[in-house]
């Protein structure tokens, strides 16, 4: 961030090719509660700590130059002054690794638009600062000062209050699940990865996560960058549950699987070189991008969620991981409401996540069944329902391809928005092209607090 490049200290480098810690200003992770419960009235607090992801950090020389040069379309790229990509073989990208360092995040509120106070947190969308301007912002829940916290949803619940009254159309406010490693990849790309979790690394998600600067500890490329697109590394893919992807009109839950158990980030093009297709958007993908999903809109209730209709933007919104379904429903005014069924032919008559809902839904909706290909509802038990998870939370308008359209709009034209799954909100798309979405949401905040999780029914009581 500008603001400390005027402290010119000097640096001693260790010599190893790794994406390292900056040692400018000093990591002050922002404290944060949330609770354990065994019941209702047996809830444990836990004062943990939240850490802002990597790809949010100053990445800079010895000498403090900036590595990442950020353009206000979203492009981004590695500073040819500072570091030297080569043939952006991994041998040549070490030069990036090896002279870019992660700086720590010293004020997380001036710098990021990120306030905690007990069991309460709040991300803004805009952040202004002296030269420079800060857009959204991931974090993740610490168990410790260099580890994640981490999940197993399956026979569990979560429940957690937000608002989202100042979040309008193009932002995504998120909550949810990846199979991150607890420690940032440390272990995993030793020795390429000094920095781990206390600087918020390692971050993947089943959209193959395509715009993070390091992968695997690695400096990331992809031509599509070289081309003038957004930045683009070849993704770095693991299982996830988005619990929650959401704004002031639309919002969705979604699971999203792998190829394989053992899915590796990519750190770069030569790892598969046929994976993604620029023109197709990434298809066929290591990860099932669109996985299975439940937006109460698209599903056909189109008054249900948003301001002044039956659930209203400031609401308890509790999640539940049985076996045979994954389900949601809010508390509103001491009352359960629960998510409507879907209401186009052919959908089950229930809300939520199943083995059901899950096999027919691509079809329905017309869409390429890439849950069926990755063999959907058993895959999706092991991967996501299974394993340790991460929980990270997250606000942007960064979506530059599809422009959030996939939460709460249409697809772009030439679709026929009578088509079942077609209209997934009510936000005009030309709305949510995110300069235009920042722009339009300069005042946006996600307010989220009383995290619980624990075994279903001990969250809250009914
Ligand atoms: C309350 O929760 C703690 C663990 O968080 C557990 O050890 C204890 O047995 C629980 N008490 C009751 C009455 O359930
Ligand atoms: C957590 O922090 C609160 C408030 O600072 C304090 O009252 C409580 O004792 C702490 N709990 C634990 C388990 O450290
Ligand atoms: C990185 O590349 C630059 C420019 O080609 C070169 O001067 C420098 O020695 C390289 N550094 C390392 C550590 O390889
Ligand atoms: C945070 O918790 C402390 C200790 O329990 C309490 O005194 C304080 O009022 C709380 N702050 C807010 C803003 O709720």
């Amino acid at each position: 961030m500008p603001l400390l490049s005027i402290f010119l200290l000097p640096l001693l480098l260790p010599s190893s090719l790794a994406q390292k810690k900056g040692n400018l200003s000093p990591e002050t992770h922002p404290p944060f509660q949330w609770a354990q419960c065994t019941s209702p009235t047996n809830c444990t607090t836990i004062n943990s700590s939240l850490v802002l992801d990597a790809n949010w950090r100053w990445v800079h020389d010895d000498k403090y130059r900036n590595c990442v040069e950020q353009n206000p379309d979203g492009t981004q790229w590695w500073n040819p002054a500072v570091c030297d990509l080569g043939d952006e073989s991994p041998a040549s990208t070490n030069n990036c690794t090896s002279k870019c360092l992660l700086e720590g995040a010293g004020d997380y509120r001036w710098s990021y638009g990120i306030t905690t106070t007990n069991a309460t947190l709040m991300q803004k969308l805009v952040t202004r600062i002296e030269f420079a301007t800060n857009y959204g912002s991931r974090l993740f829940l610490l168990e410790k000062k260099d580890r994640y916290q981490t999940f197993v949803l399956l026979g569990n619940e979560l429940s957690f209050e937000v608002d989202l009254s100042t979040v309008g159309c193009g932002v995504n406010a998120a909550l949810g699940f990846v199979a991150m490693d607890a420690d940032g990849g440390m272990e995993r790309h030793e020795p390429w990865n000094e920095a781990g979790a206390e600087y918020g690394t390692g971050y993947c998600d089943g959209w193959c996560q395509d715009r993070q600067r390091f992968v695997g500890g690695r400096a990331a490329t992809n031509k599509q960058g070289a081309r003038g697109y957004q930045w683009q590394s070849d993704g770095a893919c693991c299982p996830e549950f988005a619990v929650w992807n959401s704004n002031a009109h639309s919002y969705s839950m979604s699971s999203h699987i792998c190829e394989n158990d053992d899915y590796e980030p990519c750190p770069g093009p030569w790892c598969d070189p046929t994976y993604y297709d620029p023109d197709e958007r990434g298809v066929p993908p290591k990860c099932a991008r669109k996985g299975c999903e439940y937006n109460p809109y698209r599903m056909g209730a189109k008054e249900f969620y948003g301001k002044g209709k039956l659930v209203d933007t400031t609401r308890n919104v509790v999640t539940r991981w049985e076996e045979d379904r994954q389900y949601q429903f809010f508390i509103q005014d001491g009352k359960r409401i629960d998510v409507p069924a879907p209401t186009w032919d052919g959908l089950p008559k229930q809300s939520g996540l199943s083995k059901e809902m899950c096999d027919v839904q691509a079809n329905v909706f017309m869409e390429q069944d890439i849950w069926a290909v990755h063999n959907g509802w058993p895959t999706h038990q092991r991967q996501v329902l299974s394993r340790p998870m991460v929980l990270v939370t997250s606000i942007d308008a960064a979506d530059w391809y599809t422009w959030n359209t996939w939460l709460d709009s249409s697809k772009i034209p030439p679709y026929d928005d009578r088509d079942p799954g077609v209209e997934r909100g009510p936000c005009p798309w030309e709305d949510n092209e995110p300069s235009i979405a920042r722009a339009s949401n300069g005042q946006a905040k996600v307010v989220w607090s009383n995290i619980r999780f624990g075994p279903i029914g001990s969250t809250v009581e009914l």
